[in-house]
C-alpha cells in the first residue's frame, strides 16, 4: 500500500481513547498549543468510563475539615498495600481537588450537602467520606462536561477508529496505524506524541464490569512499541456484580450501596464481612453489628463497618463464603440496603442502581435483597511511566488513565480511578503537547515499511481459509481466564494457564474471517484478540513469578503477605525475539517525609 493510497492526518498530539483520561489529556495538550486529534474505538460519549457510578475520590476538606490530601495519600497507599509509586500516589492527592474544582467549572452539577458544599460519599478504605459525586452517574456527568469542553475547544475526534500499531522513526513515536470500523479502510495519523488512554483489559475475563472496548489495546500497543508493564498480576474484582440473570452477569452494583448503608449477607442471613477483618485493619472496623450502625450516625467517633474494608479484602471474604456453601441460589451474595434505608432515600441517592435491577432483574432494591458476586473490574498494572510526565520508556509515547500503572499499587480503592484520570490525563496531556513542541524542527518520519507491515497483519484473517473462529478463541481464552488467573491463583494453575495460553496463541495465528472488512465484528475480535492474549500472558507469567498474596493478587499457596516482596515490582518487556520477558526491579523510595504519615494513627 502506497502512502498516497492511504488516508493521512498530521497533527502534534494523538490521544488513542476517548475516557475520562484521554478527554482530560487533550484538553490539556490543545491548551498546551498543540495540534490534537482524539482517535477512539467507540462514539464520543460513550466510553466505558460513563460505566463509573460512585464517584470522584478528592480530599476537599469541605463536609469533613480534617480530610487533606496526606490523609488521602495514606489511605491510597494502604489500600494499594503499600506497592503504589508513591509519587504518583502524592500526585494525585495533592491535585485531585482542584481537578473536582474545574469539572464544576467546566459545568459538572455536583450533588450538594444542604449547605450547598459538593456531597461527598463514603467508600472502602477512605478513611473520609470523600467522593464527590453526582447520584450513582458520577462518570457520565464527568464525560458530559470534559465531552463538551473537548468539543467547544475544537479539537478533531476520529470515532470508531481502532489503533492496531504504533508507528516508530527509529526509537521515538512517530505515529499510529488503524482502520475506520464500519468501512474497514486503512488510517495513519503522523504525530511525534502519542497518549495511550485506552483504559483496561476486563475483557479477558469471563465475568467482568467493563465493556467491549477493554481488550488490553493500549497495554498490547506499548509493549509492541518498546515500552514496559508494570505489576500485571494485580487484578481488581469489584465486589459486587450483578449474578443474575445471565445475559448480565458482571455488570457493576455501585459501592456506594454500601457507603449509603447496605450490608453483605450469606444465606443463613449472617452479616459474615465481620469474620474477615484482616489484622491491617482491625483498628479502625468496627467489629460488632452494633457498633457498626453506630457509624452512620457519628461517623466522627466510631469505626468504620467491615463492608467498607478494601475492594480486594470484601470480594475474598464473598469468594469464601460462596464456596463454603453459604451462598444465594444464583452463586452469589446477598447486597440488603433494603431492610435499611427507606425507599426515598434509594431511590434519590441510588437512582441507577434502582433501574439497573428494575428493568434487568426484575428486582427491587427498596424492597428486597439484590444478588451479588465478584466480577473483574480493574486492572492495577499498567505501562511502566514517569509520574510527573506520564512518559513511558519511548520518546514521546504517553499513557494515562487505567492503562498506565503504578498508581494503584496491589489494589485500587473506589473513587480514586475517575481522580486518577483527571490528574494524570491532565498531566500527560500537557507534557506530550511539551513534547511535540520541543520537537517541531526535528519531523517525524514514517517508513512505508512499517506501514504495509500493519496493514498485511490487519488484513491476514482474510486470507485463511477455514482457520479458527475468533469467537471460539476469545470464549476459551475467557475462561482459562476465569478459571486459572481468577481471584485465588496457586502455581499448577497459573503453570496450566500459561500452556493453554501458548496453546491459543498459537491457534491466533490461524484465525480466519469471512466476508469484507466493510462492519465486520468477527474481524474487529480477530484483531482485538492478540492484545487481549498477550494481557493474559502478562498476567499470569507475573502471578506466577509473585509467590505470595498481596491486593489483587491472592496465592492460595502463598496465603500471606511476605515482606521480602514489598519493595519489589515485576516489569514485563518484549525482548530482542518478540518474546515476554519479566525483571523484578526495585520500587522507588519514598521520601522519609512521606513515609512519617505513616506513624500517625
Ligand atoms: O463501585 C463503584 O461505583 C466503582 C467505582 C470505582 O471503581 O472507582
Amino acid at each position: 500500500m502506497s502512502t498516497s493510497e492511504l488516508e493521512t492526518h498530521a497533527y502534534d498530539v494523538v490521544v488513542i481513547g476517548a475516557g475520562g483520561a484521554g478527554l482530560r489529556a487533550a484538553i490539556a495538550s490543545h491548551e498546551s498549543g498543540a495540534r490534537t486529534a482524539i482517535v477512539c474505538k467507540s462514539l464520543l460519549g460513550k466510553a466505558h468510563t460513563v460505566m463509573a457510578e460512585g464517584g470522584i475520590a478528592a480530599a476537599m476538606g469541605n463536609v469533613w475539615p480534617d480530610d487533606n490530601w496526606r490523609v488521602h495519600f495514606r489511605d491510597t497507599m494502604r489500600g494499594g498495600k503499600m506497592l503504589n509509586h508513591w509519587r504518583m500516589a502524592q500526585l494525585h492527592a495533592q491535585e485531585a481537588p482542584d481537578r473536582v474544582l474545574e469539572l464544576e467549572e467546566w459545568g459538572a452539577l455536583f450533588d450538594r450537602t444542604k449547605d450547598g458544599l459538593i456531597s461527598q460519599r463514603d467508600f472502602g478504605g477512605h478513611r473520609y467520606a470523600r467522593l464527590a459525586h453526582v447520584g450513582d452517574r458520577t462518570g457520565l456527568e464527568m464525560i458530559r462536561t470534559l465531552q463538551q469542553r473537548a468539543v467547544a475547544l475544537g479539537i478533531d475526534v476520529f470515532m470508531e477508529c481502532t489503533v492496531t500499531k504504533l508507528l516508530k522513526d527509529v526509537d521515538r513515536i512517530a505515529g499510529a496505524f488503524g482502520y475506520w470500523r464500519d468501512s474497514g479502510r486503512f488510517v495513519m495519523f503522523e504525530a511525534p506524541a502519542v497518549v495511550l488512554a485506552t483504559g483496561g483489559i476486563g475483557k479477558s475475563y469471563r465475568v467482568t464490569s467493563n465493556s467491549w472496548e477493554y481488550t488490553g489495546d493500549g497495554h498490547a500497543l506499548a509493549l509492541d512499541a518498546g515500552a514496559s508493564l508494570v505489576n500485571m498480576e494485580f487484578v481488581q474484582f469489584h465486589p459486587t456484580g450483578m449474578v443474575w440473570p445471565p445475559s448480565v452477569r458482571g455488570i457493576l452494583v455501585t459501592e456506594s450501596v454500601r457507603g449509603d448503608g447496605g450490608v453483605l449477607r450469606n444465606s443463613e442471613g449472617k452479616r459474615f464481612m465481620f469474620d474477615y477483618i484482616p489484622e491491617f485493619f482491625k483498628g479502625e472496623t468496627a467489629d460488632s453489628e452494633a457498633e457498626a450502625d453506630r457509624w452512620y450516625e457519628d461517623k466522627k467517633n466510631n469505626r468504620r463497618p467491615p463492608e467498607l474494608l478494601p475492594r480486594d479484602e470484601v470480594a475474598r471474604a464473598i469468594n469464601s463464603e460462596i464456596k463454603a456453601g453459604r451462598g444465594s441460589p444464583h452463586d452469589g451474595i446477598f447486597l440488603d440496603i433494603a431492610s435499611r434505608r427507606d425507599a426515598a432515600f434509594i431511590q434519590r441517592r441510588l437512582p441507577s442502581m434502582y433501574h439497573q435491577f428494575k428493568e434487568l432483574a426484575d428486582v427491587d432494591i427498596t424492597a428486597e435483597a439484590m444478588e451479588i458476586g465478584p466480577t473483574c473490574h480493574y486492572v492495577m498494572g499498567g505501562v511502566e511511566v514517569d509520574p510527573d510526565t506520564g512518559v513511558s520508556v519511548v520518546p514521546g509515547l504517553y499513557a494515562a488513565g487505567e492503562v498506565a500503572g503504578g498508581m494503584h499499587g496491589s489494589n485500587r480503592l473506589g473513587g480514586n480511578s475517575l481522580s486518577d484520570l483527571l490528574v494524570f490525563g491532565r498531566r500527560a496531556g500537557l507534557h506530550a503537547g511539551y513534547f511535540a513542541y520541543r520537537h517541531r524542527r526535528r519531523p517525524v518520519r514514517v517508513h512505508q515499511q512499517q506501514v504495509n507491515a500493519a496493514a498485511e497483519a490487519a488484513v491476514a484473517p482474510f486470507a485463511q481459509d477455514g482457520g479458527e473462529n475468533p469467537y471460539t478463541l476469545q470464549r476459551e481464552l475467557q475462561e482459562v481466564m476465569q478459571e486459572l488467573v481468577g481471584i485465588i491463583r496457586t502455581e499448577d494453575e497459573l503453570t496450566e494457564s500459561l500452556r493453554k495460553l501458548a496453546d491459543l496463541r498459537r491457534r491466533a495465528g490461524e484465525l480466519s474471517v469471512e466476508g469484507h472488512r466493510q462492519y465486520n465484528p468477527g474481524w474487529h475480535l480477530a484483531l482485538d484478540l492478540p492484545n487481549m492474549l498477550t494481557v493474559s500472558e502478562c498476567i499470569a507469567m507475573a502471578a506466577l513469578e509473585r509467590t505470595e498474596s498481596r491486593g489483587g493478587h491472592t496465592r492460595e499457596d502463598f496465603p500471606g503477605t511476605d515482606e521480602s516482596w514489598g519493595g519489589i515490582n515485576l516489569i514485563l518487556t518484549n525482548d530482542a525475539g518478540g518474546e515476554l520477558s519479566l525483571q523484578r526491579q526495585d520500587l522507588p523510595r519514598m521520601p522519609d517525609e512521606l513515609h512519617e504519615l505513616f506513624e500517625v494513627k
